[in-house]
């Protein structure tokens, strides 16, 4: 017998999130502010905020990088896993978002560890190549753009470096055919998939988490 992916229950959920206790008061202010400032609530669930606290950990990184800040959340939580030398490289389109980031990076004690590059992605990652290789990047931006931001990180890990891609299974849409409104977005969320499971430079897998958490070890 294979056993299923993942797990619906959400009583274990509860009583995880209450013993591991994922969110502490500077991650819910910023969730709070981000609302606030009429930020999207799109920001990682605590728990996987913890999950990539603990990627970060595992592999000892010191340099990271973030496609996709919003209000630093996610942020906050991968400048937590490294040491107090690390510094995360962070890009977000919208200088609204970046602006209420930058607080929260501040109010963490992270001012001088976290850099938010304001612009689109595509124009940023190429320029922040030379700051690496990287040890860790977290692809948490529009969807059209993973395949570019994962061949990005390819190029631009060390061996041993972890990629982690939030929203890996597009809402439910991951396994569709692309057709209609999603198209574009599915097409490339499988494209990505299939970069990450069979391109040859990652051994990878998916963690079952809400969203999707797909993540790569660099070969
Ligand atoms: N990682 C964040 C959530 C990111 S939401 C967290 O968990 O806290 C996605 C963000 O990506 C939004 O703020 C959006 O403005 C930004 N974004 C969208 N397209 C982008 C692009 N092409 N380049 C950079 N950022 C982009
Ligand atoms: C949504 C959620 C995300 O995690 C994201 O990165 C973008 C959009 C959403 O729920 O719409
Ligand atoms: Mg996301």
């Amino acid at each position: 017998m294979n056993k299923p992916f993942g797990n619906s229950d959400q009583t274990l959920s509860d009583y995880v999130t209450e013993l591991y206790a994922p969110e502490d008061e500077v991650l819910r202010e910023i969730r709070d502010r981000s609302a606030k400032e009429g930020l999207p609530d799109i920001q990682v669930a605590a728990l996987d905020a913890r999950h990539l606290e603990i990627l970060v950990r595992a592999c000892q990184a010191r340099r990271a990088i973030e496609v996709g800040t919003l209000g630093g959340y996610s942020g906050v939580a991968i400048v937590r896993g490294m040491a107090k030398d690390g510094s995360l490289d962070t890009i977000e389109l919208e200088p609204k978002h970046a602006e209420v980031a930058r607080e929260s990076f501040r109010k963490a004690g992270f001012a001088k560890r976290a850099r938010i590059h304001v612009g689109s992605a595509a124009t940023i990652l190429p320029r922040l190549a030379k700051r690496g290789p990287f040890d860790f990047c977290f692809i948490d931006a529009d969807k059209e753009g993973y395949p570019l931001y994962l061949e990005w990180a390819g190029a631009n890990l060390r061996p041993g470096g972890v990629v982690a891609l939030d929203n890996a299974f597009l809402f439910g849409n991951l396994a569709k055919k692309p057709k209609g409104a999603m198209a574009s977005s599915i097409e490339a969320m499988q494209r990505t998939h299939a970069l990450l499971a069979h391109g040859g430079q990652f051994r990878a897998t998916v963690l079952p988490t809400g969203e999707g958490l797909a993540v790569g070890v660099k070969k």
